[in-house]
């Protein structure tokens, strides 16, 4: 089977904060120059919180581990874990059809998502909540047939009680993943031989918790349970400073002006710095920043940063965005007040906007708009 990269691909992609952080997290887990090693869970997390892997993300997670692009595409799409295209906004649902599954009925439940899903497996439904493929076995053969959705699987299936679950899931239940017969795990069909005392539902963990979370229906965000890095002695993972931003920081004021605004770079690095005395006091949602009706001169090419595109550019010069020291100056406030108009929220600290126009309002590049 051709595993190649959809043709509609979304403009770009950031973890969210939290994700973010605990990507960052997990490289450390690798000695220094071997930072690749963390590119399964990387491109994974980058699944868990779109439900498929875009372009945009296998090159983010890349250039998170200074890997050459194609690198990153080889592993995305030589395993099957990974999903090239777009998938159901509430769930992906993948068929064991090997031996044990097919003797026990995974037909049967081909047949169920041919008709309430899609013909075709990776074509979304109608509705756009569901997709569905045929996977090889998924090691819980005793259980056959079985579904895996999400991290969860659902075993002892018949096709009413899959065909169930597929109601219950579009009716945004979240149905108790483990087996559909009123089996705890994989104990005889007949009865428990022994252990009468221990097996129940309250042991088993990840069931507990998978249905507590929501987990298989959910995009997983980073904030369903704390991020935990024990190496790093700390329960919380703080997202590492990254070395552009700690060179931005480094790097001293230069005297002329940056461009054709008229705006220097000791002004430009003055706003950065300034507290957004001008603005309301910040309410929930965040203060608004200063904003021109019009560019200073010749307005700054937004796209230099990363994750703005031709669209988002357009927008951030609707609300009056038009250059790089404006971005460079804003506050937290102001970001949270830019972030709710804009269609990703967070996406401004994710892609870390502020730190790359603190860079090009000097008049230096970054490492993306080098590439631009
Ligand atoms: S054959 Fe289906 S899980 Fe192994």
């Amino acid at each position: 089977m051709l595993r190649r990269l959809h043709p509609d691909q979304p403009e770009s992609f950031a973890f969210t904060q939290a994700n973010q952080a605990w990507a960052e997290a997990q490289i450390t887990k690798y000695p220094e120059g071997r930072q690749a090693s963390a590119i399964i869970p990387l491109l994974w997390r980058a699944q868990e919180q779109e439900g498929w892997l875009s372009r945009a993300a296998i090159e983010h997670v890349a250039e998170m581990l200074g890997m050459a692009y194609i690198r990153a595409l080889e592993v995305a799409t030589f395993y099957f874990m990974f999903q090239l295209q777009p998938v159901g906004s509430v769930a992906h649902i993948q068929i064991c059809g090997t031996t044990s599954c097919m003797i026990c009925g995974a037909e049967d439940l081909v047949a169920v998502c041919k008709e309430k899903i899609a013909k075709r497996p990776h074509q979304l439904s109608s509705d756009g909540k569901f997709s569905w493929e045929e996977v090889e076995c998924l090691g819980a053969c005793s259980n056959a047939p079985m579904a895996q959705i999400g991290k969860d699987y659902y075993e002892d299936l018949t096709a009413e009680s899959f065909a169930k679950l597929l109601d219950d899931l579009a009716a945004g239940k979240v149905p108790t993943p483990g087996p559909q017969n009123g089996r705890f795990a994989s104990e005889p069909l007949g009865g428990l031989t022994t252990l009468h005392d221990f097996i129940g539902e309250a042991q088993n963990g990840s069931v507990a918790l998978a249905t507590k979370l929501g987990d298989t229906i959910k995009r997983i965000d980073g904030t369903e349970v704390p991020l935990i890095a024990p190496w790093q002695g700390v329960e919380k993972v703080k997202p590492v400073p990254s070395k552009k931003a700690k060179k931005a920081e480094a790097k001293p004021a230069a005297t002329a002006p940056v461009d054709g605004t008229g705006v220097s770079k000791q002004e430009a690095r003055a706003k950065a710095k300034a507290k957004p005395e001008a603005v309301a006091k910040a309410g929930e949602g965040g203060a608004k920043p200063e904003m021109l009706k019009k560019a200073k001169g010749k307005a700054d090419d937004l796209k230099k940063l990363k994750g703005v595109g031709p669209k988002l550019e357009k927008l951030l010069n609707e609300l009056g965005v038009f250059h790089f020291w404006q971005i460079a100056g804003w506050s937290a406030d102001e970001v949270t007040w830019v972030d709710d108009r804009l269609k990703f929220k967070g996406r401004i600290a994710r892609d870390g906007w502020i730190e790359q126009a603190k860079i090009l309002a000097e008049g230096g590049e970054t490492e993306f708009s080098k590439r631009q």
